[in-house]
């Protein structure tokens, strides 16, 4: 297919190929999204319309890409992180798809925000977003340009959180659907998606043994409880640090050991953060940790573990491997850091496979058809999409593993309806 846009930013085009034969392997995995892809192409629901799209640069987002550009929309996509780019998915998007790509892995961060300002540049209808990096900037940066945008789509409980804050304020410029609290979301993405993908960067990253090491998780949502359920299946011991009580008391009630991080920081091996919070581990404790401790954050700003202030207590950084640095400490101590304190499970790894990806992005695909469906009705709000889509998702998922369930029989319909039994 030739090119007809000459924009992009891209690592290497010679990369295309490669990236060509990934996305292809993505889609194998991906048949709620495929049977999406083939509706879109019939009906068309984003003629005319320009989709500018914040998401980490991945065979699976490409996948998504190429669904929305089936159904008709102008699509741009640029990074969501400044390094978890897969330069060569981002070359074949260019090349083979006609999808204008800014993104190249290890980018500063002065050119992650030239590149959310290309995106903007393209004039969305409708954006995808994961971490609400395109929807601030354009509520702080581009108020003008809210008037035109139907709406956006946010995958993140991060991004959630702002635009939350934008909604709280009376700020909010146009209609949004959280796809993050989404069932098919949720349920799955955070949990068995992150679970894996963070062990398979620590394991890429370090190539440590699990077992018997005492990993200490902060934050026990779902994507916490992934990767504590995963960790101990690894055979580790798993401490929980929670802010919130029940959320600890269910992680007390899985076996796991609770306390302050103040307490864990003395005991762990390996700290994994997914709070979506600052300064989760701080300086002050990881200045107590035992020599040799591992540093890794899964939640989506780089903010969870205080890597940047941990400068003014280091010697020296050490590049050890690929994405691992040893921070050697003025107290003669060291701790192995690792992806820079950014999204391990995306940068050390390759994120979520593309089999539990398939349900995030067609809840994207089908959260922007919303927004499109509704425009007009809809107030400048953050919406979910209706339980009947993420039924709708997991039949077809379900369908694609084989799977039969069961339907309740007349009689046991109407005895749910009964009272008086
Ligand atoms: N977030 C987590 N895993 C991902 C993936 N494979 N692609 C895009 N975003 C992700």
């Amino acid at each position: 297919m030739a090119m007809t846009k000459e924009k992009y930013d891209i690592k290497d085009i010679n990369l295309a190929d490669q990236g060509k034969n990934q996305i292809e392997w993505a889609f194998k995995d991906m048949p709620v999204l495929t049977s999406i892809k083939e509706r879109f192409e019939k009906e068309q629901p984003f003629a005319g319309l320009k989709l500018s799209a914040c998401v980490h640069v991945t065979k699976e987002t490409a996948a998504l890409c190429v669904v929305m550009k089936a159904g008709g929309a102008d699509a741009v996509l640029v990074a969501s992180n400044p390094l978890s780019t897969q330069d060569d998915v981002a070359a074949a998007l260019v090349k083979h798809y006609e999808i204008p790509t800014f993104a190249v892995a290890g980018e500063s961060v002065e050119t992650y925000k030239e590149h959310i300002e290309e995106a903007l540049k393209h004039d969305p209808d409708i954006i995808i977003d994961d971490g609400c990096d395109i929807v601030a900037t354009i509520h702080a940066k581009h108020p003008e340009m809210a008037a035109k945008i139907i709406g956006s789509t946010e995958e993140t409980t991060t991004g959630i959180q702002r635009l939350q804050a934008l909604e709280a304020e009376g700020k909010l410029k146009f209609p949004a659907v959280g796809v993050n609290t989404s069932l098919t979301k949720y349920l799955y993405d955070n949990r068995y998606g992150t679970g894996q993908s963070t062990m398979d960067g620590i394991l890429r990253a370090a190539n440590i043994l699990i077992a018997g090491k005492t990993v200490v998780i902060s934050g026990y949502g779902w994507c916490g409880k992934g990767c504590a359920m995963r960790a101990k299946a690894l055979g580790a011991n798993v401490i929980v640090c929670e802010v919130d009580p029940l959320k600890a008391l269910e992680a007390a009630m899985e076996g796991y050991r609770i306390m302050p991080i103040a307490q864990a920081a003395k005991e762990g091996d390996i700290f994994i953060t997914v709070t979506g919070n600052k300064h989760v581990v701080d300086v002050k404790h990881i200045l107590s940790m035992k020599n040799g401790a591992f540093l890794a954050n899964a939640g989506h700003f780089n903010y969870e573990v205080n890597v940047p202030d941990l400068a003014a207590e280091t010697l020296e950084i050490k590049k050890i491997r690929p994405t691992l640095e040893e921070y050697k400490l003025k107290n003669g101590k060291s701790v192995y850091v690792l992806a820079e304190g950014r999204l391990v499970n995306l940068i050390s790894a390759e994120g979520h496979p593309a089999s539990v990806m398939d349900m995030s992005f067609a809840n994207q695909a089908l959260g922007i058809e919303f927004l499109v469906k509704n425009k007009g009705k809809l107030e400048n709000k953050l919406y979910t999409l209706p339980l009947e889509v993420d039924i709708d998702i997991a039949k077809l998922k379900l369908k694609s593993m084989g799977l039969e369930i069961d339907t309740l029989t007349p009689l046991q319909e109407e005895y749910l309806k009964t009272w008086n039994i």
